[in-house]
């Protein structure tokens, strides 16, 4: 058992160089990317430049690169252009009209592929039906759909004529989605009937209908009706396909200002209610077209695989927008990874010869669990490229997904990000030698540092506030209506984004990852937050104290745990936790659901009444409890 786990250190402490395969043809080589970093660092004017001319089309070039008002900043400034030319138009000029955008599967095996000349032509059709709703240049159209391809193109038409999409997870609850709905005002909102999910149909329409109930913003519900549903559909809702059918599939793209609003995406905050960030369209194209082109070196004839949801940041920006800006083809799957059997990621690996793979640590924890017997069955040799992104992954993980996945022959690139920083930071390109648990190097034009509370840099291997130092291109502009929770970013630690992660650096300037140094938790690669878990748990009437904290997990890497006060009347018992978890999924959605519930007498708390969730946690994981000067009692 020890000889295993020296082993193991032995492995986890190696460098691993990029197999010879990757190098043959990798898209740009470390020592070019290594000098590109530096130029985009000492002359960030001629770096972007030359960048957006070469890799977007622009109707009217911009002014000027950058302009930094602390904190608001804006790049490209007086650029036009449409995101959605640089994605569909403009490969159907240059010969890729027939080439696949997306291949469509899901747990039924079944399959629909599209091309980009048929993508533009949905995207304008909806683009057109959502016009003829009265849909206009800054409107918010909220999508709450399964993932389809009517999902990624009704994002695309948003884009087309300008409107603002939000799009909400499928797995959110009303609550959740209502509240989303009503802080953007939606105009209109865009659903289907159900998806699936291990073999079963889960409604979303009751979801929506309960959502958008007494919400009068909202003029109009579309509602994409799968395999023969026969909705009747009530005033407000129109069918999807009735909307877009007498449609021309010709739309003009909207001449978009380079800062003109793109959309907003509600993320968890450690305190309140999520925030909807907001990102703007010329600094998101060229930062997502990059990052997509030589992250994940997407070279004319691969196929990419990004197995995220577009209801998180991982989607909008590698499922759609960068993917397209670069013309690639991408498969996406609707469903469970692991139904009907765990080998169905790996089936579609091998049925679709994917090139690029790109995931959660979660999953590839999933799978360790089941086995290497489900990978070994089948043939993963297509397989050049391994993306890891949404938490920490542990080295152990790493170097499974590695030598089982990767057959020992495929570079990985575990990219650090964020909703907020719009594409990938922090991450090794594939020509990178990479280490298993270290997240690697900035990107270009992002200059980070590992600090203190003051904004000093930590030494060699520290444990740190992890900062970026300036604005990039896809850098959020603003929190939708609340103007001082754009400002903390820049503000916590003085004139630097503040990330809110845990890191250190070594001495190769690669930087490890730690996880949240705030009250968020990682669920499986979501983020959570303790306050908004909390408010659910005491909107219940039995409940009159909650405090919440996030444990270790073996599969999610965090999971939720809660301690609750009742009150006076109300006794503990297993029916009243059962009914206090079906009250979480019901106010926020399954993903937030706590694991475990303890009843309390007393929570710790500061004398100024402040819970100490350290406290809690330090408790509930047998750890020295710190400093408990400040606690009440
Ligand atoms: O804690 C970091 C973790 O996920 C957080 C961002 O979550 P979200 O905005 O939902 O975006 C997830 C997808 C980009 C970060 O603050 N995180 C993300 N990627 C990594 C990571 N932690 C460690 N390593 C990563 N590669």
């Amino acid at each position: 058992m020890s000889a295993n786990k020296d082993e193991v250190l032995l492995k986890v402490n190696k460098i691993y160089n990029p197999p010879e395969r990757v190098l043959e043809k990798v898209l740009i080589t470390a020592e070019e990317f290594d000098r590109m970093y530096e130029e985009s660092i000492k002359d960030p004017e001629g770096f972007w430049s030359r960048l957006a001319e070469n890799e977007l089309h622009w109707f009217k070039k911009w002014e000027k690169i950058r302009e930094w008002e602390f904190p608001n900043y804006r790049w490209f400034i007086g650029g036009k252009l449409n995101i959605t030319y640089n994605c569909l138009d403009r490969h159907v000029k240059n010969g890729k009209r027939n080439k696949v955008a997306y291949i469509y599967t899901n747990e039924d095996n079944e399959e629909i592929k599209i091309t980009y000349g048929e993508l533009l032509e949905l995207v304008n059709k909806i683009a057109n039906g959502l016009k003829s709703l009265g849909v206009e240049k800054g409107d918010r159209v909220v999508i709450y759909m399964p993932l389809v391809i009517e999902q990624l193109a009704t994002m695309l038409a948003c884009a087309r004529i300008g409107a603002i999409h939000s799009v909400v997870y499928a797995g959110f609850s009303a609550n959740a989605l209502k509240m989303r709905i009503e802080d953007a005002k939606a105009k209109v909102v865009v659903t289907s009937t159900w998806t699936k999910r291990r073999g079963k149909k889960i409604d979303l329409k009751s979801v929506v209908d309960e959502a958008v109930d007494g919400v009068e913003t909202v003029e109009s519900i579309v509602v994409l009706q799968r395999d023969g549903d026969q909705f009747e559909l009530v005033e407000r809702e129109i069918d999807f396909y009735e909307l877009i059918e007498k449609q021309s599939p010709e739309c003009e793209p909207e001449v978009m200002d380079a800062e003109d609003p793109l959309f907003i995406l509600y993320t968890s905050g450690s305190t309140g209610k999520p925030k909807g960030v907001l990102h703007t369209v010329a600094g998101y194209n060229l930062y997502t077209h990059l990052t997509t082109k030589y992250i994940f070196d997407i070279h004319e004839d691969d196929i990419y695989w990004c197995t995220a949801d577009p209801g998180w940041i991982t989607g909008h920006s590698y499922m759609v927008y960068g993917p397209l800006s670069v013309g690639a083809t991408s498969v996406i799957a609707e469903g469970a990874p692991d139904y009907p059997d765990p080998g169905r990621w790996w089936s579609i690996v091998e049925k679709y010869r994917v090139n690029i793979f790109y995931t959660a640590p979660t999953a590839i924890r999933l799978f360790m669990k089941y086995g290497d017997e489900w990978p070994k069955k089948y043939d993963l040799s297509s397989l050049r490229i391994l993306g890891s992104v949404g938490e920490p992954i542990n080295p152990e993980a790493w170097l499974w997904y590695y030598e089982v996945i990767g057959n020992s022959r495929c570079s990985i690139v575990d990219t650090w990000w964020q909703t907020e920083t719009g594409g990938h930071m922090i991450t090794t390109v594939p020509a990178y030698p990479q280490k298993p648990g270290k997240a690697g190097k900035p990107f270009w034009g992002v200059e980070v540092d590992v600090v203190d509370r003051e904004g000093y840099p930590e030494e060699n291997n520290k444990v740190g506030y992890l900062v970026i130092k300036q604005p990039w291109p896809s850098a959020l502009r603003a929190c939708w209506g609340e103007p001082e929770r754009f400002e903390k970013y820049w503000t916590e630690i003085d004139h630097y984004y503040f990330s809110g992660d845990l890191a250190t650096k070594d001495e190769d300037g690669y930087i490890m990852i730690l996880g949240r140094a705030d009250d968020v938790i990682n669920v499986s690669g979501h983020r959570i937050g303790t306050a908004e878990v909390e408010s659910a748990l005491v909107s219940h009437p039995a409940v009159a104290e909650a405090a919440v904290i996030g444990k270790p997990h073996d599969v999610k890497g965090e999971s939720i745990k809660a301690f609750v006060i009742l009150k006076e009347g109300h006794e503990p018992s297993e029916t009243l936790i059962k009914d206090l978890k079906l009250h979480v999924r019901r106010e926020l959605g399954s993903l937030a659901v706590p694991d475990e519930i303890e009843i309390m007498d007393k929570l710790p708390k500061t004398r100024s009444g402040k819970i100490m969730r350290r406290v809690l946690k330090a408790r509930e994981l047998g750890m020295p409890l710190g400093d408990i000067s400040t606690l009440e009692d």
